[in-house]
């Protein structure tokens, strides 16, 4: 007996697979991960959750495939648990919890042959020390895997795999476009680039790129992005440590575009108001002009030091005159430009408010389970007030451009509406923004639109006889 674990141990190690978990042990490490991602208190990110890497690459990518799938259709798994559990499973047993998730996750969505989804699953349990669960995960997904040919999602939270309150809201809000807002949050976003043009031109970047064997196209509405046939490592992308490339969102790349359009030979003074961690601070710094200047401020200590990586990943030094970094609360003037100490004015500033996030779900799947409307509407209350502070420290005939990743309309041209009603010097300027929703408070991207996310911009005017 002894031999044959001998031998077994060798052929591992001479095939040099001794870096691979067995199927089990693989299971065991994602759903130990999915329950730090699900557990609401002390929960992680999923980018955190899915590091450290595994050392095998393929098995990386499957772990983190089930745990973004796992978080995609958490709410539907959640209720279709509640119906074939006879008990709750209790929180300080939710690696198993997580187990059962996963494994109707591979069963439903990943398409793993069922006896292994199942067999690996239950084996997982006794990795995980959970013996006590190896008869009940065995039981449920085999239950579950006898269903799967004939069920019907009865209620929308099952069919949408969303919670409720989301499902409510976008319904409130796009009474003509929840479904496919709902259905495009449910698909893998592609990984953009945005093309540093300071530097290069983008069909040379696509050419770069697609020399380094990565296939990728123009965007199709915004100039200055790629997107990719496959998400790659940043290390595979040529030149990205040099500055010539950043990951980004196209639509979270039309901020730049809109607030520097009319910019000519202007030397603007700037603020980027909520900066962090600096994807649209960068963009600003390639588009504008040597004269120009840039604060830069975030609440965030922590998130700061990703805008610094960033700007010196694009080759822009901080502290110095074009580019300056504050850490301070937007809304506290007395701290950062007190009105007694000869008061900074912006000819622009860039207001990306802290918000639900709504539009950028098919990113952060996470979203659904971590947020709720409550913490939306005190959201709302923080971008208020962002929104007015700001606006006394723009200078007569500067533009602020307002922006949100959310699609809910309390965050978004409600926003805007109840601000207007109080500031008579502010003006909205129209924008067209290709395949958007846009009215006179403003645009709205939906998700998946041209592979954006949603997104929602307004740029507002102070009116120069203020
Ligand atoms: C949507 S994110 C900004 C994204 C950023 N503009 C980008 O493109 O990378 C919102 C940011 O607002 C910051 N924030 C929240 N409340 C703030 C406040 N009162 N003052 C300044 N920043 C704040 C958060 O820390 C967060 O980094």
């Amino acid at each position: 007996m002894q031999q044959i674990f001998l031998w077994k141990f060798l052929i591992r190690l001479m095939s040099n697979t001794q870096s691979m978990l067995s199927p089990a042990e693989l299971r065991a490490e994602t759903a130990s991960r999915l329950w730090q991602v699900i557990k609401y208190e002390h929960s992680e990110s999923i980018d955190n959750a899915i590091k450290p890497n595994l050392e095998n690459a393929e098995q990386q990518s499957w772990m983190s495939a089930a745990i973004y799938g796992c978080s995609r259709y958490y709410p539907r798994y959640q209720n279709q648990l509640v119906q074939l559990l006879k008990k709750p499973i209790k929180d300080n047993e939710g690696e198993v919890k997580a187990l059962l998730i996963l494994g109707m996750h591979q069963l439903s969505e990943m398409k793993v042959k069922a006896h292994a989804a199942i067999n690996e699953t239950v084996n997982a349990c006794k990795i995980l020390d959970k013996l006590w669960a190896v008869k009940l995960v065995n039981g449920i997904l085999r239950n579950y895997q006898r269903g799967l040919e004939t069920r019907v999602h009865k209620t929308e939270l099952t069919q949408y795999a969303h919670p409720k309150w989301i499902i409510k809201q976008n319904k409130l809000d796009w009474p003509q476009n929840w479904r496919d807002i709902l259905d495009a949050n449910n698909l893998q976003a592609p990984m953009c680039l945005r093309v540093n043009l300071q530097k290069t031109t983008r069909p040379e970047a696509l050419e770069k790129l697609q020399n380094n064997d990565i296939a990728c196209e123009a965007h199709p509405t915004i100039s200055s992005a790629i997107v990719l046939q496959q998400a790659v490592s940043v290390e595979q992308i040529p030149g990205f440590f040099e500055g010539y490339f950043s990951v980004q969102d196209p639509a979270a790349q039309l901020a730049a575009q809109l607030l520097l359009e009319d910019e000519n030979d202007q030397s603007l003074d700037m603020l980027d108001a909520c900066c962090a961690p600096g994807g649209k601070t960068g963009h600003l710094l390639e588009r504008m002009n040597n004269s120009s200047t840039l604060l830069a401020l975030d609440v965030s200590a922590k998130r700061l030091e990703l805008v610094h990586e960033n700007l010196e990943r694009l080759n822009f030094k901080s502290d110095s005159k074009k580019i300056q970094i504050i850490c301070a609360d937007a809304a506290d003037l007395n701290v950062w430009n007190p009105e007694s100490k000869d008061q900074k004015k912006f000819d622009r500033i860039l207001l990306d408010v802290p918000c639900s996030a709504s539009g950028v779900i098919r990113r952060h799947p996470d979203i659904k389970f971590r947020r709720n409307l409550e913490q939306v509407q005190e959201l709302t209350k923080i971008q208020k007030k962002i929104l007015q502070t700001m606006w006394g420290i723009l200078k007569p005939g500067g533009r602020l451009l307002y922006a949100t990743c959310s699609v809910f309309k309390l965050e978004n041209s409600l926003q805007i509406q109840e601000f207007l009603g109080t500031t008579s010097d502010a003006k909205v300027l129209p924008l067209n923004i290709i395949d958007a929703i846009n009215t006179d408070l403003g645009s709205q991207i939906f998700p998946g639109t041209n592979d954006c996310d949603g997104f929602f911009y307004c740029l507002i005017e102070k009116k120069n006889n203020s």
